[in-house]
């Protein structure tokens, strides 16, 4: 049953005259989903390998995450936090059962950029200090704050002045050192930069900004809004060995159902005072059970250690097609990126007309971020059209 009407010339000219034009559109209209696939308004099927930035982790339409919304939203969808919730308990007994260590408290909000905002908010309040380090090519989000620590200056310069934030070369130690003081109320950064590329962090430059942070009273941020879920475990940084201060989720933890969540060490996430900060959306019962149903589908489908494997699979057979246009392929995981010598855009279209969907992540790259359920099927499918389109 479709409550619209699925003609794309008539949805295109709705978008384009009503939205401001933000995004730079592709020229096909999803409207519909199956486990790892999309349909356009012609029933033309993709194979979904972006999950909608990372996003739609156990696929679409998924039957037990369908039932379990219809059945919330027959029984309560909408409760203010201010009021005590089962759906909520529950979901925060299970987010807690996989943080990292240390992390004992959240702020549950509504997107990720939300979710960055809170994590600023309480190193500020903790710290009691006004500034922030963050990396080039990092993205943390568009909101005031979070664009503060975005490094790219397309996003931030029509925007200043902005929260006083330095941004240190991805990877370089000495001049992480040489940046943080005793005004640096936190470091953010991605465990694997998403946006800007897809550039895991060496486990030694994470282990040296814990080092860091640690040693000046600063306060470490990890930005999993991306990389959460899909790297082989919950969290990227704990590959390195490394427990942020904060850690923040977003995209994946409700397999499409907005919420942000800040997890905080226990003496952060008391440090502000009942009424310093809040959201009339976040912490939903309608969040809280979708977030509900995605954790512990991840837990009981063994999702974890499936997804290490198979993305070790895809890394290595896109490497073994020796194509001559590909620079470099990174990744950990179901997160991928696939650099090449040229402008990323040819290849992104030729993709889709093959009827598979990527994201661009920079000029050069594309991102393979697809959802979690996938299969070796996905795999084999999406090897065959790289094979075509990349050689
Ligand atoms: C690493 C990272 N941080 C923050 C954000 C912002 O999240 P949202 O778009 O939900 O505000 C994103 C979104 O792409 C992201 O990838």
């Amino acid at each position: 049953m479709s409550a619209t009407v699925a003609d794309l010339a008539w949805i295109q000219k709705s978008e384009n005259t009503h939205q401001a034009p933000l995004y730079a559109k592709r020229d096909i209209a999803l409207v519909r989903g199956e486990g790892a696939y999309l349909f356009d308004t012609d029933g033309k099927r993709y194979l979904d390998a972006m999950s909608n930035y990372g996003v739609a982790a156990l696929g679409h339409a998924d039957p037990e995450f369908a039932a379990a919304l219809a059945d919330q939203l027959a029984t309560l969808s909408t409760g203010h936090q201010s009021f005590y919730n089962d759906v909520r308990a529950a979901f925060l007994d299970e987010l807690l059962s996989i943080a990292p260590a240390g992390l004992t408290r959240t702020f549950l909000s509504n997107s990720g950029a939300e979710g960055i905002e809170a994590a600023l908010k309480f190193a500020r309040a903790a710290t009691g200090r006004p500034g922030f380090v963050a990396l080039r090519r990092g993205y943390h989000g568009r909101t005031l704050g979070a664009l503060a620590v975005t490094a790219d200056t397309k996003y931030r310069a029509p925007f200043e002045p902005l929260a006083p934030a330095a941004h240190v070369a991805f990877g370089d130690a000495a001049a992480l050192e040489a940046a943080v003081d005793e005004t640096t109320a936190a470091v953010v950064l991605e465990p694997i930069q998403g946006e800007g590329g897809i550039h895991p962090a060496s486990d030694e430059f994470l282990q040296a900004a814990r080092r860091i942070t640690r040693e000046r009273g600063a306060l470490l941020i990890a930005d999993e809004i991306q990389s959460a879920f899909r790297t082989g475990a919950p969290w990227a940084i704990t590959h390195s060995g490394v427990t942020p201060d904060l850690l923040v989720t977003a995209k994946a933890v409700a397999n499409g159902f907005p919420i942000g969540v800040t997890l905080l060490a226990e003496a952060i996430g008391t440090a502000l005072p009942a009424g310093a900060h809040g959201s009339t959306f976040g912490g939903n019962p309608l969040a809280c059970r979708a977030g509900l149903v995605t954790l512990r589908a991840f837990r009981e489908r063994g999702i974890y250690g499936k997804n290490a494997a198979l993305g070790a699979q895809i890394v290595e057979r896109i490497q073994n097609l020796n194509a001559p246009k590909v620079r470099a392929v990174r990744g950990r995981g179901l997160m991928i990126g696939v650099e090449l010598k040229e402008r990323v855009t040819p290849t992104l279209r030729a993709l889709q007309e093959r009827g598979v969907l990527v994201l661009p992540a920079g000029a050069t790259t594309f991102r393979l971020l697809p959802p979690l359920i996938w299969e070796q099927q996905q795999a084999d499918e999406l090897l065959a059209a790289l094979a075509e389109t990349l050689a």
